[in-house]
Parts: C-alpha cells; sequence; structure tokens
C-alpha cells in the first residue's frame, strides 16, 4: 500500500488506475485527501479531483489544467448526509431536485458554506455542488472522505475528456493518477442550475432537461440570458466558465442548422449542399478538411469525398438517437485534431431535449460560427 501510494504521488508518473482495483482506488483516495490530484470518470465527462476544502488544493487544478482562477469548481459528494458541510442551506427547490434527479448529472448552484475556500468558488459567495451516478466516482468520493472539487480533466480550451486516453493526452505527468472506467455514458457535461436567487435559473444546459427541472419544480424555470444570444460584452453569463472559448477544436469550425430548425430529407438536404459548398472551397485552398455529420448524411460524403486522404468524415450517429451524439461528439472534436483537420463543417441537431444541450456544444466549438440553411 505505501510504495504504491509512492508511486502514485509522483505527478511524473501519472498511474492509469482501474476501477476493479480496489486497493489503487484506495491510494487515489488517498492522494485526495492529502491534497494531490487524481482524475476519475462520471457518468458526464471525466473529472479532475481535489480536496474541495483545501485551497492549495483547488490552486493545483487550476495550473494543472491551465485555467484562469476565476472560473468556480463543481464540488461532488457521494450522499446527501455529505451535502449540508459544504451550503449555508439546502432551499427547498434543492431538496426536491435533490430527491428527484441525484444521484445523476445535474450541478445545483447554492449559498456557500464558510469551510469552503473562494479559491474553489473563483471568488463567488455560491457554491456549484453535484452527486454523480457514476459507481466508481462515488466510492472515490466516499473513500476519500472529502468533498471532491473537480473541473473536466482536460487542458482549458480543450474538448472535456471522455475517455481516460483523453485525460492522459492533456493531464499525463500532472496528476497523481487516472482512474480509468472506460467511456463516459452521457458525453456532456452535467446541467447546471442556480437555486441561490429568488427564481431557478438554468446557467448550462445537459441531459436532464429544463422541462424536467420545471416538471418538479412546478414552476417556469428561467434561462440565463447568454445562453441564448452570442456572447458579447455586454452580455455576462452566471457561470463564468461558459464564456470562456470551450470545447473547442484547434480547426476553425462552421455549423449548418434548417432555418426552420426540421431535420427532414429536405432539412438535411439543404445543410450537405450548403457544407459539401464549403468543403470544396476549403479543399481548392489546400486545407485539410473534417465533416462532421450523421448517419442518415453520411453515405452522401461518403459518395462525394471517399478515398480522399484529405477528409476526414466522422458520424455522430443517427438523428433518432440524440444520446448516441452525445455520447461521440466530443471524442469526434479531439479526433480531429488528432488528425491535423484545419477546417471543420458540421451539421447540427434538433434543439430539443438533450439536442439542445448537445448544440450548446456545438456552437461554442463552432465559436458561434452558425449558417442557417
Ligand atoms: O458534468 C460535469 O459537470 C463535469 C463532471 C466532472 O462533473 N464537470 C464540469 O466542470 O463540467 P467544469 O469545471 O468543466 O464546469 C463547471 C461550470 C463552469 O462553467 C463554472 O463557471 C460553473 O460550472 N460554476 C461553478 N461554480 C459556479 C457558481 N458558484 N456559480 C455559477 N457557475 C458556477
Ligand atoms: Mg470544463
Amino acid at each position: 500500500m505505501e510504495t504504491l501510494l509512492l508511486e502514485l504521488a509522483d505527478y511524473k508518473k501519472t498511474g492509469i488506475i482501474s476501477t476493479a482495483d480496489a486497493e489503487k482506488l484506495g491510494c487515489a483516495a488517498k492522494i485526495l485527501r492529502e491534497g494531490g490530484l487524481a482524475a476519475f470518470p462520471t457518468e458526464t465527462v471525466y473529472g479532475l479531483g481535489g480536496n474541495a476544502l483545501d485551497q492549495h488544493a483547488a490552486a493545483a487544478i487550476y495550473a494543472a489544467k491551465g485555467r484562469p482562477s476565476d472560473n468556480p469548481l463543481i464540488v461532488h459528494i457521494s450522499c446527501m448526509a455529505e451535502l449540508p458541510p459544504v451550503v449555508e442551506e439546502i432551499p427547498v427547490r434543492a431538496q426536491k431536485l435533490a430527491e428527484a434527479f441525484w444521484p445523476g448529472p445535474l450541478t445545483m448552484i447554492m449559498k456557500k458554506a464558510k469551510a469552503v475556500p473562494y479559491e474553489t468558488t473563483g471568488g463567488l459567495d455560491t457554491v456549484a455542488v453535484r452527486m454523480p451516478e457514476h459507481a466508481a466516482a462515488r466510492q472515490l468520493i466516499a473513500l476519500s472522505g472529502i468533498p471532491v472539487a473537480a473541473p473536466s480533466a482536460n487542458t482549458s480550451g480543450r474538448p472535456s475528456p471522455t475517455t481516460a486516453e483523453h485525460v492522459a493526452e492533456d493531464l499525463m505527468g500532472k496528476i497523481g493518477a487516472i482512474v480509468d472506467g472506460g467511456p463516459a455514458g452521457i458525453g456532456v457535461e452535467s446541467t447546471i442550475v442556480d437555486l441561490s436567487g429568488k427564481k431557478a435559473v438554468l446557467l448550462r444546459p445537459g441531459a436532464i432537461t429544463r422541462e424536467m427541472l420545471e416538471t418538479v419544480l412546478g414552476e417556469q424555470v428561467e434561462m440565463d440570458p447568454a445562453l441564448e444570444r452570442p456572447l458579447d460584452a455586454s452580455i455576462h453569463p452566471k457561470a463564468p466558465g461558459m464564456k470562456y472559448r470551450h470545447y473547442a477544436p484547434k480547426a476553425q469550425m462552421m455549423l449548418a442548422e434548417p432555418a426552420d430548425g426540421i431535420y427532414s430529407a429536405e432539412g438535411l438536404g439543404r445543410i450537405t449542399e450548403r457544407l459539401c459548398r464549403e468543403a470544396d472551397e476549403r479543399l481548392s485552398r489546400g486545407q485539410r478538411v473534417g465533416i462532421i455529420c450523421s448517419g442518415e448524411t453520411l453515405p452522401v460524403y461518403e459518395k462525394a469525398y471517399g478515398g480522399r486522404e484529405d477528409v476526414i468524415l466522422a458520424s455522430l450517429g443517427s438523428h433518432e438517437k440524440e444520446e448516441n451524439i452525445a455520447h461521440n461528439l466530443f471524442s469526434v472534436l479531439r479526433e480531429m485534431d488528432a488528425r491535423g483537420v484545419e477546417f471543420i463543417a458540421a451539421e447540427g441537431v434538433r434543439k430539443e431535449a438533450l439536442g439542445y444541450a448537445i448544440m450548446n456544444r456545438m456552437k461554442k466549438a463552432a465559436g458561434q460560427n452558425v449558417v442557417l440553411v
């Protein structure tokens, strides 16, 4: 146990731990408790964990990610008994939403307890809290005996990691250990709802939709205005992290949606035509092009570009199964980077339920470069 711990505490040799290895999971928990960093799987994306009550651990997380320290961290707990120590009070709405959706992909903003340092909350008097559903995540948090602050385990500005390999790409040699639980199920980050004010406000869309929140609360949930308008200097998103060029591939990206919002055969036809035109233009300038499409449109692109070495085709899956699209999105964006793509032409998805969260991430990846066809 002790030599194993020493090895894991050596950041130059980031250890990869299987979720099935109880002894090593115990070591990762000890690293967290003692102020070190360890990445772990959740059902949304992988997180980079550190002790939420330790200001130095929070500073180490920002350093490892290369993230601005005004961007607050989400505090992860494993059971309801761990909530009161990190918040000033539990609002009635939070109690209801926790009963309905925890453990799960929902983060709630509440007033912070004194014990949570401002380094963890990016200087705010509120704290974001989530109880993940992933078994290994909860086991690790419970074993560590502390609330675990964890942003997504990517280098700041890169797409969030959905596999242990993605985490290793970004953080190898910078953290103690990576717990490998295979691909994350959902693939986009948790829904964030702010419950610290008079009204419930949606700050980041995710797998728990606005409609699901409204059904449980029996009232309207407001939307952070920054979600619907392109960011400019006059709009400050309430989740500070939403202002950064997040989820971004290295390539420039163009996203196409049908003007009427309907992904019918006609709508998809207009999209493929527009994206092929853009791709051809880029190829004529000698650029390497990536096309992010769906199962429905892949054959069109295969016919146009099949066998070409300078065109990378990636289908996210069928429009009928948006869970698959969410699951594949960040992997595909990373793949485009890895293959040296300079321009990405991407097809949108229907903005309903999980599709709304997917489009939020795709628009960010495209730097709001969206064309309506
Ligand atoms: O699914 C997830 O939420 C993943 C996994 C690891 O749990 N975590 C994650 O963390 O996505 P991160 O740090 O990449 O995103 C946290 C977001 C940021 O946009 C941040 O600004 C916002 O939550 N946030 C955190 N605390 C906040 C607060 N007190 N008020 C408003 N926004 C807050
Ligand atoms: Mg993130």
